[in-house]
């Protein structure tokens, strides 16, 4: 892991044409692959990709019934049907409508009464699967978070309770109606949890992005830019809009 790879960089004008590519990726490899084990993110920008892929389900151009999903995280402690609780976004985005057994959903569990054992559990679920495809998107400002990797994590974290960063409670406070509902840790696939998928797509839209995108895929290689990481993985594919790669040079990639 400590070798250093170039990434595939795609820059496309809008969010919507990062949707469709991020889609169509999920798309084909679900057909090259009825039993794909994918890595799933929450949060504001795959909604238009869980829009896209729940909409070529129902027209019949894609069959879910054999995937598994495995999330990245969820708030710790948080009730699974409260509306700002990943459980329930993937409810509402996927899940509630298109065909994944729910058997082959898996997301850690809010509600768990112990943090430290529902890691556990769920480091055996990641454990016993080998990840085909991961969509991992990157966090708020200067966080540079993957999964909640907040700054500070290591390239060789596993599942853990994790406490949020201040920049990432302020940017998620939007999901929740009473702020006061919001939690101030999370149990998240740690970033090399995210690293052993065989191909990783990851994801930024938004010129609020930009910073962390220019942080991440160049300069130093470091736990306070957890996707920097990413570049030490061979199989990256880096899709941006305009805006989130604005402020990359193509000599500053690394
Ligand atoms: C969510 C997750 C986080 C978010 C990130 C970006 O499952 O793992 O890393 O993906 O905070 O959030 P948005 O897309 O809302 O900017």
């Amino acid at each position: 892991m400590s070798e250093i790879h170039k990434p595939q960089i795609t820059i496309l004008e809008t969010p919507g044409k990062v949707e469709e590519y991020v889609a169509d990726t999920v798309i084909e490899q679900v057909h090259q692959a009825p039993d794909s084990v994918l890595t799933l993110p929450t949060g504001g920008t795959p909604i238009g990709v869980y829009g896209l892929l729940t909409a070529a389900h129902a027209a019949g151009r894609v069959d879910f019934g054999n995937i598994t999903t495995i999330n990245l995280d969820e708030y710790w402690p948080i009730p699974r049907n409260h509306p700002a609780s990943y459980a329930s976004y993937m409810e509402r985005h996927f899940f509630g409508r298109v065909n994944v057994p729910t058997a082959n959903q898996h997301i850690p569990n809010g509600e768990a009464p112990y943090s430290e054992a529902e890691a556990r559990r769920y480091q055996e679920v990641i454990d016993a699967h080998a990840v085909d495809l991961g969509l991992i998107t990157l966090g708020p400002g200067k966080t540079c978070h993957i999964g909640f990797n907040e700054r500070g994590s290591a390239v060789d974290s596993r599942v853990r309770y994790v406490s949020l960063d201040d920049e990432t409670t302020q940017a998620n406070l939007r999901f929740f109606d009473d702020p006061s509902d919001m939690p101030i840790g999370a149990i998240t696939q740690g970033v090399a949890d995210i690293l052993a998928a065989r191909h990783i797509l990851f994801v930024a839209t938004g010129k609020h992005k930009a910073w962390g995108v220019r942080r991440s895929l160049s300069g130093e290689i470091s736990a306070d830019a957890p996707a920097s990481f990413l570049r030490h993985h061979p199989n990256v594919h880096v899709i941006l809009d305009q805006p989130a790669a604005s402020l990359l040079r193509s000599d500053s990639v690394i």
